[in-house]
């Protein structure tokens, strides 16, 4: 979800009117997702290398995640949406912590659409996390297999993303599931992030069932 602060400068307004708008076009895209046939989405909430902005940004951020967990929990159970989060959480304020534990057990029986956020998430710092764990565990170097270590991501209970997209033009991966998107394709979209609509992502999903997906065999 990148170019929220674009388009809060673009319009001479501080960045944190962007991720404003962005986190209200989080719930209409969500909305749209089940009709679209789209049962697990995730999105990049704020990666292990936003913590370099300004502490107001930061802040700011942090208190707009709180406030959307708290305001949009009971909607979301009523859907249907089973939450979670992946990323490094005792870095967050423990509040925080607490509503983000609290609406992934809340809402953990539902099916209709998987909604995970990655808060604080760094593909390498999942991976460095993973690796610690294994060896805490004391695995066997000789019989560890691909499984095993995607059992020890913070993605576990998560299907590989079959398509990512990043939005605001920017062409880059940015420490995004980078284990888990070996085989993703991958759409960069020229629209900042507030004005992604969910009549984009359909377009940019009907772009993606055209694609020929070969997984490194020939067919
Ligand atoms: C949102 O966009 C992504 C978050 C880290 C919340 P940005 O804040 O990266 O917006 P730009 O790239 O400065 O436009
Ligand atoms: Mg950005």
């Amino acid at each position: 979800m990148d170019g929220n602060g674009r388009w809060a400068s673009q319009r001479g307004w501080p960045r944190l009117v962007g991720h404003r708008r962005g986190a209200e076009r989080v719930r209409q895209i969500v909305n749209a997702c089940p009709d679209l046939g789209v049962r697990w989405l995730t999105v990049y909430a704020f990666s292990t290398e936003n913590w370099k902005r300004s502490t107001e940004e930061v802040l700011g951020l942090m208190g707009i995640f709180s406030r959307y967990i708290q305001r949009e929990a009971e909607k979301l159970n009523a859907e249907g949406v089973r939450v979670r989060f992946i990323g490094e959480r005792s870095r967050l304020d423990q509040k925080l912590q607490r509503l983000m534990a609290g609406i992934e057990a809340r809402t953990a029986a539902n099916t209709r659409l998987n909604l995970t956020v990655a808060i604080n998430y760094g593909g390498r710092d999942e991976m460095l996390r993973a690796m610690r764990r294994l060896i805490a565990e004391g695995a066997d170097p000789d019989t560890l297999t691909e499984a095993r270590i995607a059992q020890a991501l913070d993605t576990r209970d998560l299907p590989d993303p079959d398509l990512v997209i990043r939005t605001s033009g920017e062409t880059r991966v940015s420490n995004f599931l980078l284990w888990q998107a070996a085989y993703a394709e991958y759409e960069f979209a020229p629209t900042l992030w507030p004005d992604f609509t969910p009549e984009e992502l359909a377009r940019i999903l009907d772009r993606f069932a055209g694609r020929e997906r070969r997984y490194g065999a020939v067919m």
